[in-house]
């Protein structure tokens, strides 16, 4: 009893002299550890004789809890004189300015994909969304490229190791999608989503970019629908003042097949750098649903038609803001990020 009686005294007098955390905490480990000089006294209980082992062990028990409240009593206390100090001593300038949090954006071409899908929503159009990994069927096949058609040297194909399973080259395949979703109802739908090609990567060409590709099928949609569609687009985006120009071209899917271009937004038709002289911008390739496509996506060419169009909003941005380089939309630059 008179081994605790002085434990006791000591470990408070030693507790005193703690003048910091550090030296706290070391005394806890010095009375309190595995090895603590109070834990081996309450476990040296049973070896004290029955007679005198009752009150020994009530004795070490007052003085585990004693020296626990002194400890945790001395902790509270530093801290608080802590807290004073510091308060006391140490000044905050609130008038310092503070540092600004940086402030996300979407990515240029989101906004971009946003703004095309406004437009052709007030049209009347609805977006669908369609695979980015493909058959080589719906890809090619099915849009009237059989194998082996000169055409598919159209589009540099990225092929996976599994036969027949590639990366769109277009958003074109999405045509048979939604086709054969909706047959026989009409459909009016724009199909957003990002392309591949197996290209050489130059400032205009990149292996991955967006299309958004537009369908328009019912019992009497013609070539000026497709004509009023493009042009109801152009003003929308560019100007109510755009003049569009259509010449023809080829696609193994449309019959018969254009491209669309608007006079230059810079020099209004005039000829400037952007428009390299001629006037005119291209925007798109369209045409009117070739009636085997029709045909494959559940559709009688006898009684329905359509047009079709489909158009790079990377290339359009490049044009809107003079970026004379393709790369910078994946390059994850801040510098030019930030500008939009
Ligand atoms: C097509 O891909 C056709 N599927 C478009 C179409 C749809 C025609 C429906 C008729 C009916 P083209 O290969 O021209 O066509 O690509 C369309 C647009 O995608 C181009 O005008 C261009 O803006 C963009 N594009 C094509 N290749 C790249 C590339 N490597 N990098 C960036 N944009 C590209």
């Amino acid at each position: 009893m008179s081994t605790l009686a002085s434990l006791e005294k000591t470990a408070l007098a030693e507790l005193g002299a703690c003048a910091d955390q550090g030296a706290l905490q070391a005394w806890n480990t010095k009375y309190f550890g595995k090895q603590g000089e109070v834990t081996l006294a309450l476990k040296k209980v049973g070896e004290v004789p029955q007679t005198e082992r009752p009150a020994f062990g009530r004795e070490a028990n007052r003085i585990k809890v004693a020296l626990t409240k002194a400890h945790d009593d001395a902790l509270a206390n530093l801290k608080r004189k802590e807290l004073e100090r510091s308060l006391t001593e140490e000044t905050l300038d609130v008038t310092l300015p503070g540092r600004p949090v940086q402030r996300g954006r979407l990515h240029v071409a989101t906004q971009v994909l946003r703004r095309i899908y406004a437009i052709f929503a007030d049209l009347g159009f609805q977006i669908y969304r369609s695979r980015e990994v493909e058959d080589d069927l719906t890809n090619f096949e099915l849009l009237n490229m059989p194998p082996h058609h000169p055409a598919r040297d159209m589009w540099d194909t990225f092929h996976t190791e599994t036969p027949g399973v590639l990366l769109r080259t277009h958003t074109s395949p999405g045509q048979i999608h939604v086709m054969r979703d909706l047959c026989p109802r009409p459909i009016r739908v724009i199909l957003p989503g990002m392309c591949y090609r197996y290209e050489q990567i130059t400032t205009r060409s990149e292996i991955m970019f967006h299309q958004v590709e537009g369908l328009a099928i019912g019992e009497r949609v013609t070539m000026t629908d497709l004509k009023g569609t493009i042009v109801a687009f152009a003003r929308r985006r560019f100007g109510e003042e755009r003049q569009v120009r259509i010449r023809s071209s080829y696609f193994p899917f449309t019959e018969p097949s254009i491209e669309v271009d608007m006079d230059c937004i810079v020099c209004g038709g005039k000829g400037c750098s952007l428009c390299k002289r001629t006037g005119w911008l291209e925007i798109m390739g369209a045409g009117m649903v070739h009636p085997v496509v029709l045909r494959n996506g559940g559709y009688d060419p006898a009684k329905f038609s359509g047009f079709a169009f489909g158009m790079g909003p990377q290339r359009i941005t490049m044009l809107m803001y003079a970026i004379d380089d393709i790369r910078v939309f994946w390059a994850n630059d801040l510098r030019f990020l930030s500008q939009f």
